[in-house]
């Protein structure tokens, strides 16, 4: 490329085509799936147009529905129809997501199926882990993540995504994996979670907001980036396979801060509930051009070095890409 005319290169198609440095395709690529017990809660999640609630009945007209848009790999959260303070049905190994799980497995058996484990959807005060005295009691949660995720793992899962921010969760979950023989099964470690205000729709959508306080005394503060780096290198550390950084594009510096830190290290980004629905709702109202800025957010993020997106959007992604072709 010429330092004076960089340009040339941009003039047809074709020559941006041969060009191009990052390109978006479905490897990577992470659907979230809303899995609820109790089928009256199924259905449309009004500050999440396009994304639904799925009832267990539902899953394999969904997983056939998935696979046809080309998707590859699934995040499966639990709506649980009991929530208890101790989430007891977090770890329970008939509970919603192993039930799914190993509807699935038969059904899809090529699907990457990867879990949340954490205790906020299960808990009947919404927040990460079980309390004591009003703050977390570590001991307690870390063993029922651990005991969850062992749940995931029998059922067949293919990896754990811890999520709940809480510290000495990633060596818990491999601790106990390890001890019922699922040496083998990765964890995506939420290493980097901001305490961010855009999670809003998720919380209705997994009914998992809190009922009183926030999550700021875990999850970390968006006004820090060096902490990052302590919170990935922990996780590490403790076992993790796979480092997440959430939310996706108001976090991309952090990302990128990882990737060259660690740079065989696979970083996934996540696209989350606020950011989707803020694109979705500015081209509802004509501002912009929903497939556009959807594929060009993500393509930032795998730009910025993440070689896994989860994302709200990954079951338009091919059609989409079909879309700008023609
Ligand atoms: C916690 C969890 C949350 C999200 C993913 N896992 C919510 C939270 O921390 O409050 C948010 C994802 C999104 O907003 O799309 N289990």
């Amino acid at each position: 490329m010429s330092l004076d005319r960089p340009g040339r290169l941009r003039r047809s198609a074709a020559m941006r085509a041969m060009v191009r440095e990052t390109r978006l395709d479905m490897r990577g690529l992470v659907q979230p799936i809303f899995l609820v017990e109790d089928d009256a809660l199924a259905g449309a999640i009004p500050s999440m147009p396009g994304v639904e609630r799925i009832a267990i009945g539902q899953l394999e007209r969904e997983a056939e529905r998935l696979r046809a848009a080309g998707v590859e790999a699934i995040l499966l959260f639990g709506v649980p129809r009991v929530k208890d303070a101790a989430a007891r049905s977090a770890s329970d190994e008939a509970g919603v997501v192993s039930q799914a799980i190993r509807r699935l497995r038969e059904r899809w058996p090529e699907c990457l199926i990867a879990t949340d484990v954490c205790l906020c959807a299960y808990t009947d005060h919404g927040h990460c882990g079980m309390l004591r005295g009003g703050a977390i009691d570590f001991d307690a949660s870390l063993e029922r993540l651990a005991a969850m995720a062992v749940a995931h793992a029998q059922a067949g899962a293919d990896l754990v995504a811890p999520s709940a921010m809480l510290d000495g969760a990633i060596r818990a979950i491999r601790a106990g994996l390890d001890a019922k023989g699922h040496r083998e099964l990765p964890i995506m470690a939420y290493a980097v979670k901001y305490a961010s205000s855009f999670y809003g729709p998720f919380r209705d959508a997994a009914c998992s907001a809190p009922a009183f306080g926030d999550r700021r005394s875990h999850q970390m503060d968006p006004a820090n980036g060096d902490e990052a780096i302590v919170e990935a290198a922990a996780d590490l550390g403790e076992g993790a396979d796979i480092l997440l950084v959430k939310p996706g594009l108001p976090a991309l510096d952090i990302l990128r801060r990882l990737h060259e830190r660690w740079p065989g290290v696979p970083i996934a980004s996540y696209q989350v509930s606020g950011e989707y629905a803020a694109l979705v709702a500015a081209a509802e109202r004509g501002w912009i051009d929903l497939r556009r800025c959807a594929l060009e957010s993500l393509l930032a993020a795998r730009r910025a070095g993440a070689s896994i997106i989860v994302s709200y959007f990954a079951d338009r992604v091919r059609d989409w890409q079909e879309e700008s072709k023609g």
